[in-house]
């Protein structure tokens, strides 16, 4: 009867640890949602429903004018970005279902920062070429070169200093040049780590502490004698040695 007790205890135990593993974390192909580990849904769709223990999830397309270009647990598609001819702009290829907008200056701009074959800024060319500013003058202007650490793409009148990344606290992905700036990188993601760790931290604990009071209860009940050679009993011995080191002495 005790013996049972025992196992049972090891098997709830068991069956804790492995269930709070599973809702922590789900596969990179699947998302959590109400303690479950959903399957995403394709690029260029979004989640309609949720699954649960009985259903699967429901995907639907992006509608036009929007799009969704990864695996995905979202409820909504992404707006597709438009390619602003003020700001310089103008398509190079449209939104799809998949993929974003991608713009490219227009003929008389340059490109002053890009993301991959996106162009996000543009400026006006300038009357100089890259790397040198617009030095006005009594009459006209010269073109200057700008000094070390600053940049300019030909049409600004005074070089400007280079975005300082590190000082902002993001990573330097790409150094500036005389014609452009730094280009810094997203700050680096810690908080979700810590989040992890603290869950795990918690979860050890609480089970550290139900498999050392059923474990104590257990040995007060039964005494001494051949508790070690249940199943129940080699978990708990394995697991908590330390805790038990004392009992162990006698029994065996
Ligand atoms: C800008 O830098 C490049 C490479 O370092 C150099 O070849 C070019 O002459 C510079 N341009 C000006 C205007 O100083």
């Amino acid at each position: 009867m005790r013996e049972k007790l025992a196992s049972a205890a090891a098997v709830l135990m068991l069956l804790l640890v492995s269930l709070c593993g599973q809702t922590l974390s789900c596969d990179p192909n699947a998302y959590l949602a109400n303690g479950v580990c959903c399957l995403k849904c394709p690029p260029g769709h979004r989640v309609l429903s949720d699954c649960d223990l009985v259903t699967r999830r429901r995907c639907v397309p992006c509608l036009n004018g929007a799009f969704m270009d990864q695996l995905n647990g979202f409820s909504r598609c992404n707006l597709c970005k438009s390619c602003d001819p003020a700001s310089g702009l103008r398509v190079k290829s449209f939104c799809t279902r998949v993929s974003n907008t991608f713009c490219e200056p227009l003929k008389t701009f340059v490109c002053t920062k890009a993301v991959g074959d996106d162009c996000v800024t543009a400026e006006r060319r300038g009357p100089c070429r890259p790397g040198q500013y617009i030095k006005q003058k009594a009459t006209g202007f010269d073109c200057s070169p700008c000094p070390a650490g600053t940049f300019s793409d030909g049409s600004f009148s005074a070089c400007r200093l280079h975005t300082r990344c590190i000082r902002l606290n993001l990573p330097l992905l790409r150094r500036g040049t005389n014609s452009s700036d730094a280009f810094c990188g997203d700050p680096p993601q810690k908080r979700r780590d810590w989040t992890h760790a603290l869950i795990w931290g918690v979860v050890s604990i609480v089970v550290a502490l139900i498999s050392a009071v059923s474990g104590y209860l257990i040995y007060r009940n039964r005494g001494f004698g051949s508790y070690g050679e249940s199943a129940a009993g080699k978990i708990l011995h394995k697991d908590k040695t330390d805790v038990f080191s004392d009992e162990t002495g006698v029994a065996e």
